[in-house]
């Protein structure tokens, strides 16, 4: 059985859904990265700090205490300087000011220890960005999920809106294809397919379908 799987993938293309049912099904910890990086956008934005002003969040990073936990029923809870952020996360003016934090080198850095610390215990699934090319370079087993622009739109718009926001699905296909372009371009480990990850692209599939083949990986060799 395989022991790290990392999951990587741009947003919106079902890889929070997949990677914590495959991580339920082999009894492994979910470690979210991109919760992580929410977590410290959430702290710079309260503090009313500019997210692209590198020293002042870089500052802030350094002060910052970022852990994982498991909530009642096993939900995975994202712990920002003590407190459970977790329902905070996916607030629209954190998706607009993530990607900035995350570019900066200094954040990555302070995230990446945790990151590779949890990395370390085995019997992990890690998602986000760059799992498979930089926090875990040497994973078992490496997903790179992908889907068709629009369908990554849909989802991210039906999500929105069963959270009670009102947006057009206009405006969170602009906003991906921002997010799209700054985690790919950005210097400090973009987004980016590993040469030995799978492919698999989720556009009509069922999460059911995607999480099986995924299983059907980890359980390979064994
Ligand atoms: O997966 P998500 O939408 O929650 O990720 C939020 C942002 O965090 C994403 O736009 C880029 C960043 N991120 C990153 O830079 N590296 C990761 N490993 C995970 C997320």
């Amino acid at each position: 059985m395989k022991r790290v799987i990392a999951i990587d993938g741009p947003a919106g293309a079902g890889k929070s859904t997949v990677a914590r049912r495959v991580a339920t099904a082999l009894g492994y910890l979910y470690v979210d990265t991109g919760a992580m990086y929410r977590a410290m956008t959430l702290k710079v934005l309260r503090h009313g700090i500019d997210p692209a002003d590198r020293q002042r969040v870089a500052q802030l990073a350094r002060e910052t205490d970022i852990a994982l936990a498991t909530g009642p029923e096993g939900a995975p809870q994202v712990v920002l300087d003590g407190v459970d952020v977790t329902a905070q996360l996916r607030e629209p003016s954190v998706d607009q000011a993530v990607s900035a934090v995350a570019a900066i080198p200094e954040v990555r850095q302070r995230l990446l220890e945790v990151q590779r610390a949890l990395a370390r215990r085995g019997r992990v699934v890690l998602e986000g960005r760059d799992t498979g090319t930089h926090v875990a370079p040497d994973a078992d087993l490496k997903v790179y999920l992908t889907a068709s622009p629009e369908e990554r739109a849909r989802r991210r718009y039906r999500e929105l809106v069963a959270a009670g926001h009102r947006v057009t699905l206009e405006e969170v296909a602009e906003a991906l294809r921002q997010r799209d372009r700054q985690d790919m371009t950005r210097p400090a480990a973009p987004l980016k397919r590993a040469a030995d990850a799978i492919e698999i692209d989720t556009t009509g599939r069922t999460v059911e379908a995607v999480v099986e083949e995924i299983l059907r990986y980890c359980r390979e060799g064994d």
